[in-house]
């Protein structure tokens, strides 16, 4: 059921009980009313009645007297005034004045209560004429009743009318936001991240627009980001293809070149039978060939650095920290690694973090220490690398291509990065937190460490994220 039928519905309810109770309450009151009215019109007819013959003004023609008595009750509202002889049959009868719009019959059945009437007790020589008898009636009562019960359901009707209506009319526009707010998340999903929702004169709803619009503008931020990336991925493969074309030129073409001559000069030496001058020669060609293997393994790597995870994810860290110690023996690396082996892609995702997390200290921070750490849990394979350098630039916003790609790739295998100073001095800590899929069939499992034994060896793991 929609929001506003539901209000509607829920409006007329109450608006229907109402009118009952009204109707109820209207009923009570009309027919205690009637009730009153009547027997106070019966009171005072019996006190004129009795006063005019009483005997005080003489007692002389009382037939004559009291026909004038009914004749005084014509045109009555309420009482009808009956002289009757002794015998039974009517003598006078007083016409009660008739409503100009009587109740319908149905009305006066409900409010009317049962017919009342006095027989007054006529003094001597009075009761020698016959009996008079007051009756009480309803009719002119009821209808005047009635018209104000009309009148007051006219009015209640036309209220709750133009109260329902206003209802509907608030509610609509109280929800044509929210059909606004469907049409642009379905515009958003068609890519259109232009879409914003226009001004709401709804105070309550003013957050909503906002966060909208933040939302549209985060995500148009984020294609023109993405896009961005992706040219430079595309001109960082470019460069990346012509600096290994240079490589090659530069220090693989001389090695095949005196290759091939010492080559050529053997030949010459052995058709000469100078035997002696081969050995230096093939030598020569061995070193070139040595020379060259190990350019090309450099090239290989650069290729394709995923051949590394090949040694295990521990194994390939091992690799780039001995890399590392290597060219900067200044630096302490400490490490904290699992030794289970870690499965793809996560191996891969891990390797990039800690290597442009390396590259990233070495080349900007001047560390005297970085320390990293990996352990893995059931759930969740967490990365951790410290260092003890310059630490950020006061106020940077530290998202170059390396950190953002790396951001990229951990978010693309559903974990958390995050980037931030040293609580305690300088320095950066980089925290990536993977998702383990635990779907696969691992005996391995079980020998994992905790989730709390990850907080122990890689310290606080709540850093917010970027
Ligand atoms: N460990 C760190 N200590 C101090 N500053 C850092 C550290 N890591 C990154 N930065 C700062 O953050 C910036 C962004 O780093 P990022 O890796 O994204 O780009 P980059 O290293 O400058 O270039 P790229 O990685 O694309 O070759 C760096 O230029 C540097 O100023
Ligand atoms: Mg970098």
């Amino acid at each position: 059921m929609s929001i506003q039928r539901r209000l509607a519905l829920s409006i007329t309810l109450v608006l229907l009980l109402s009118l009952t109770l009204g109707a109820a309450l209207t009923y009570w009151h009309v027919v205690a009313k009637v009730r009153t009215e009547m027997q106070a019109a019966l009171a005072v007819g019996t006190q004129t009645a009795a006063k005019a013959v009483d005997g005080r003004d003489g007692t002389d023609a009382p037939a004559r007297r009291l026909r004038r008595l009914v004749e005084d009750f014509d045109g009555d509202r309420h009482i009808m005034a009956v002289l009757t002889a002794p015998d039974g049959h009517i003598l006078a009868q007083s016409t009660l004045l008739q409503p100009d719009e009587p109740a319908p019959a149905w009305f006066l059945t409900m409010v009317a209560g049962p017919a009342t009437r006095v027989d007054l007790r006529l003094a001597a020589p009075f009761d020698a004429v016959g009996a008079l008898r007051l009756e009480a009636d309803p009719h002119n009562e009821v209808a005047e009743a009635w018209s104000d019960v009309l009148l007051t359901a006219t009015i209640m009707v036309l209220f709750f009318s133009m109260v329902l209506a206003l209802a509907f009319w608030t509610i609509r526009g109280a929800l044509q936001p929210l059909r606004d707010v469907l049409t642009a998340l379905s515009r958003i999903g068609e890519g259109d991240y232009a879409t914003r929702l226009s001004p709401t004169m709804y105070r309550e709803l003013q957050p909503l627009r906002d966060g909208f619009d933040t939302m549209a503008e985060r995500l148009a931020a984020m294609r023109a980001q993405n896009r961005d990336l992706h040219e430079q991925i595309l001109n960082l493969q470019e460069e990346e293809r012509a600096e290994l074309a240079r490589d090659l030129h530069d220090d693989v073409a001389p090695f095949l070149f005196s290759v091939g001559a010492d080559a050529a000069m053997i030949r010459q030496y052995l058709a000469a039978e100078r035997i002696l001058e081969v050995a230096p020669r093939a030598d020569a060609i061995a070193e070139s060939v040595r020379h060259m293997q190990k350019h090309l393994k450099g090239v290989l790597r650069r290729l394709a650095p995923e051949t590394l995870i090949d040694l295990g994810l521990a194994g390939a860290i091992d690799n780039l920290v001995a890399f590392w110690r290597l060219r900067r023996p200044a630096i302490t690396f400490t490490m904290d690694l699992t030794d289970d082996p870690v499965d793809p892609p996560l191996d891969a995702v891990a390797f990039r973090v800690v290597q442009e997390s390396l590259s990233n200290a070495i080349r900007h921070a001047d560390p005297t220490t970085i320390a990293v750490c990996i352990v893995q849990s059931e759930t969740m394979l967490t990365i951790r690398i410290e260092d003890d350098g310059t630490g950020f630039a006061p106020g940077q916003t530290p998202l170059g291509f390396g950190l953002a790609s790396m951001q990229e790739r951990v978010k693309a295998v559903g974990g958390r990065l995050a980037i931030r100073d040293r609580p305690e001095g300088h320095g950066v800590i980089i925290e990536a937190a993977l998702p383990i899929r635990i779907d696969r069939d691992d005996t391995m499992q079980g020998d994992r460490a905790s989730d709390a034994k990850v907080a122990d060896f890689c310290g606080r793991s709540d850093a917010p994220p970027l």
